[in-house]
């Protein structure tokens, strides 16, 4: 089977009624119906808190919850459910692992080693970590300007690398992380590996098991999935071993009170890791998402997300030439449904306006990698145009129609920046 693009827009009611041209797919994906609807028959028949009534409501609130824990398993190719933890989003993910590693392993002069290309939720939580942990984060830069640098990402694993934290797919270059090469020179050195999953989870099949990765995480917003609904995949020994930095309701085994003093016993993972009532029917809409994706094939999706990307790119640098510059590399092989430019010196955020004044959605600015744009020598941002299943060959040939006019208009009226 193919991936068809115009079968699929059915079942997205925001696509349904036109005049959408929706490219800002890394920042959020639509949601078809079916996981709107999961969601709905979740609150309209079995809202209940999950782990905490014996009444038949609340067993079975838990049951879906822990059948969605399930699904994202499989999903992910972990070996066993209790390895995925529900989380708010990526971000809180990469907090919890990176506070996680540090109250159990990292001692100061310790290294941990990351790349220019992180989005900010992969970087800043290691940022604040090695400035209150006294450790040194090494940051690897570019090869080219449009992907990770191999050569200076072995020689900064040295002996004292305890963790070495990446993206997959970078969300603004697009490229893909090379992670098995990545997790075999981090093990030889004893370090761990933590991946940033945001932009490769959604658009390619996953097995965290064959990558060898030690942590990872993603969101179900990016993936037709709700909001508020995220995953930390924790390999199983490390998610026995490693302390829940969040303790409260729903986390412990057993607190007792002794003394005068509290202390508590954590329960088991992946209860442990999440305290609180958590997100019962993000879970369940994320399962469906997933359900959904797996009826297309994460092999169609992946296809289809690499397909549009190389067209946008190859169509973008036909029709501006030399009035547009394009980021990441320019290899279908190696770039996954991103495309980030910039056009004519212009403002990205002017470019995005007039896009959005054509109906076209995409983002702007520095997408949470301000860093990055630095060293790309775009101080301003970029644009960036980012697919999913339902984007069409007329969504790319919209978006490079309407940048040729707006190039066209600059020549006529002078650039308005
Ligand atoms: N990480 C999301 C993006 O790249 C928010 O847009």
């Amino acid at each position: 089977m193919t991936l068809n693009p115009d079968e699929l827009r059915k079942d997205f009611p925001i696509l349904e009624k036109g005049g959408l041209v929706y490219l800002d797919n890394a920042a959020t994906t639509q949601k078809p119906r079916q996981v709107i609807d999961a969601v709905a028959e979740f609150y309209r028949e079995f809202n209940a808190n999950v782990h905490r009534g014996l009444h038949r409501l609340s067993q079975k609130a838990s049951s879906l919850y822990e059948d969605a824990h399930e699904t994202v398993a499989r999903f992910i190719g972990a070996s066993d459910w209790r390895e995925v933890i529900f989380t708010k989003n990526t971000t809180e993910a990469l907090n919890m692992i990176a506070q996680a590693i540090a109250e159990k392993f990292l001692r100061p002069g310790d290294e941990v080693v990351t790349t220019i290309m992180e989005h900010n939720s992969s970087i800043l939580p290691w940022v604040r970590i090695s400035r209150l942990r006294r450790l040194k984060l090494k940051i690897v830069s570019l090869a080219n300007s449009e992907e990770l640098n191999y050569e200076e990402l072995s020689s900064a694993i040295t002996s004292r690398t305890k963790v070495v934290a990446l993206t997959h797919v970078s969300n603004v270059l697009g490229c893909v992380n090379d992670i098995k090469r990545v997790v075999k020179e981090a093990s030889q050195a004893g370090a761990l590996v933590v991946v940033d999953a945001a932009q490769s989870v959604p658009h390619m099949p996953v097995s965290v098991k064959e990558l060898g990765v030690d942590a990872l995480a993603f969101s179900g917003h990016k993936m037709l999935g709700p909001m508020g609904i995220g995953v930390l995949y924790l390999r199983e020994d490390l998610a026995n071993e490693l302390p829940s930095p969040l303790p409260g309701g729903g986390m412990v085994s057993e607190v007792s009170l002794y003394d005068g003093k509290i202390s508590y016993v954590e329960a088991e993972p992946p209860w442990k890791f999440e305290a609180g009532t958590p997100n019962v029917a993000g879970a369940v809409g994320l399962a469906a998402a997933i359900d959904y994706l797996l009826k297309i094939g994460m092999e169609n999706v992946e296809e289809h997300s690499r397909y549009l990307a190389d067209l946008t790119v190859k169509r973008l640098r036909e029709a501006l030439d030399n009035r547009i510059v394009v980021y990441g590399p320019m290899k279908r092989s190696r770039r996954l449904g991103i495309v980030a430019f910039n056009v004519d010196g212009i403002n990205p955020h002017l470019v995005a306006s007039y896009l959005d004044s054509r109906g076209i959605a995409v983002r702007s600015g520095y997408h949470c990698a301000q860093h990055l744009h630095s060293v790309l020598g775009a101080p301003e941002g970029s644009v960036r145009a980012s697919f999913y299943v339902y984007n069409t060959r007329r969504d790319v040939d919209k978006l490079v129609n309407a940048l040729a006019d707006l190039v066209n208009e600059v020549d006529s009226v002078g650039n308005p920046s």
